[in-house]
């Protein structure tokens, strides 16, 4: 079985990413994330970040957190380390592989400080519903991994994905939304928006956020 951490991006070559960017298993056993990022500082982890927009700005406006994004797709992560090299963002490591594997293995319970998901694979088929990353397991993961008193951020186009995020939260009681409960919001002052985000937003799409409230216990 292939190692959650890596070196090597697959769909690019090794070349094309700087290792500084990327979690070492020997960095992580070594100190910790704040071994991997020279300091200690808030997690913040984004799960499927796609091109990595939203991470890199995010990262840039708040140089204070260390980031941490987790992706399957290759090119994504070249992009995103690219950008990182041209803007001098020194807050972010990538972990290519299935995020919730690597959240539940290389995150100790309660270290990550805010969570975020955003666009996530919509899986439209009824029969392949299953598929979908925010479901009742990962609630109880996010659960465990996420510090008391931490936050989850939610966003998706997909209708009744967005339903379902919103039950699968709303049903575990170490969750409180932040709108208020059963609430979606439509519009979050001074978010930093994704890719996909800007995409659906040109397009007229009517997009969900939920934001959850990690319980002090
Ligand atoms: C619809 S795209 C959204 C990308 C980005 N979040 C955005 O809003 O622009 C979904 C992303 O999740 C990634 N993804 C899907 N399943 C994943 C998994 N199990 N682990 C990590 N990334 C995953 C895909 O590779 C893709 O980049």
């Amino acid at each position: 079985m292939e190692p959650l951490w890596t070196t090597r991006i697959r769909g690019a070559t090794a070349i094309d990413v700087d290792p500084r960017h990327l979690v070492t298993a020997e960095r992580l056993a070594a100190g910790g994330w704040p071994g991997v990022f020279g300091r200690p500082a808030p997690l913040v982890v984004e799960l499927g970040f796609g091109n990595g927009q939203s991470l890199a700005e995010m990262a840039a406006a708040r140089p204070g957190c260390n980031f941490v994004g987790i992706e399957v797709f290759g090119k994504g992560i070249v992009k995103l380390t690219r950008r990182l090299e041209r803007e001098g963002i020194g807050n972010v490591r990538v972990i290519q592989g299935d995020a919730l594997a690597a959240l539940g293995k290389l995150f100790a319970p309660g270290v990550v400080d805010e969570l975020h998901v955003n666009f996530p694979d919509p899986w439209p088929k009824r029969r392949h519903h299953k598929r979908r990353m925010v479901a009742p397991p990962f609630v109880d993961l996010v659960f465990r991994q996420v510090r008391p008193g931490g936050v989850v951020h939610l966003a998706t186009d997909f209708t009744c994905y967005a339903f379902q995020m919103r039950t699968v939260f709303e049903a575990h009681p170490g969750f409180a939304n932040g709108a208020g409960p059963h609430r979606f919001r439509y519009h979050v002052p001074g978010r930093i928006r994704t890719k996909y985000e800007r995409k659906f937003a040109a397009q007229g799409a009517t997009i969900r956020y939920l934001t959850y409230l990690r319980a002090a216990r």
